[in-house]
């Protein structure tokens, strides 16, 4: 056990409500919770407002290098991140920004100084932390680390869903073959590819709500706990 408690991991394909379920989790807990997708994305922002080529590898590391992440704990356990002493909220969520990030996630220098920043966060433990590679990568010695995943078909679906509840048009077929793309792009780069950790825990939600796999994920914790 570290200092404030567990480290978990929270790993899997886009789409599949690993925040939603993180932070009910660490709720549940009294942990923190982090996403280190908007540690990707802020590093994303910065390129795109500065206008930098995402591909050109020494300015991006750079970038990253001089970045300084703050954390400002929330009620519910969300790790409130300040980037230069700024709140990005949204902006991190922005289509262009997130196409950076799929980019700059792919400078392996840059990703070791994130990486880095992710470490000190969870050290000590007491934090949910959710991604692509917390569990195999950023903390392989995570105590528990989840694996979430669910056909692209069903994310598609549920994609679809969030956007027209949103009053947006959704396109099924476009959005399949674009989870697809991702997907195929996420496990196949050669730094940090998307993959389950050899001891991680691995939910298929296809079938599941959200309040199941919380529950799922819950059990799991228990007897780890007990
Ligand atoms: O989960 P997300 O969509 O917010 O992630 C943004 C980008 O960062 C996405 O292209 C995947 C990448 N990423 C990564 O490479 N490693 C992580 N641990 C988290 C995110």
């Amino acid at each position: 056990m570290r200092k404030n408690g567990l480290l978990i991991s929270i790993d899997g394909t886009a789409g599949t409500g690993k925040s939603s379920v993180g932070l009910a989790v660490a709720a549940k807990l009294g942990y923190g919770f982090l996403s280190t997708g908007e540690m990707y994305r802020a590093l994303a922002y910065k390129v795109f407002e500065q206008k930098l080529d995402p591909t050109d590898h020494d300015a991006v590391l750079a970038l990253a290098q001089k970045l300084v992440f703050t954390f400002e704990r929330q009620d519910n356990g969300a790790l409130k991140m300040f980037v230069d002493g700024a709140f990005l909220g949204e902006k991190l969520h922005l289509e262009e920004v997130g196409a950076v990030a799929s980019k700059v996630s792919t400078n392996k220098e840059a990703r070791a100084v994130l990486t880095d920043k992710m470490r000190q966060v969870g050290v000590n433990g007491g934090v949910v932390m959710e991604g692509r590679d917390v569990g195999t990568v950023v903390f392989p010695d995570a105590e528990l680390k989840f694996y979430l995943d669910a056909s692209a078909e069903e994310r598609a679906k549920r994609r679809v869903k969030q956007l027209e509840e949103n009053g947006q048009k959704a396109d099924y077929n476009a959005i399949l073959a674009m989870i697809k793309e991702r997907d195929y792009r996420d496990s196949h780069r050669a730094v940090a590819p998307l993959k389950p950790a050899k001891d991680a825990v691995v939910v298929d939600t296809s079938a599941l709500n959200m309040a199941q796999v919380i529950q799922k994920v819950m059990e799991k914790i228990s007897q780890y706990a007990a």
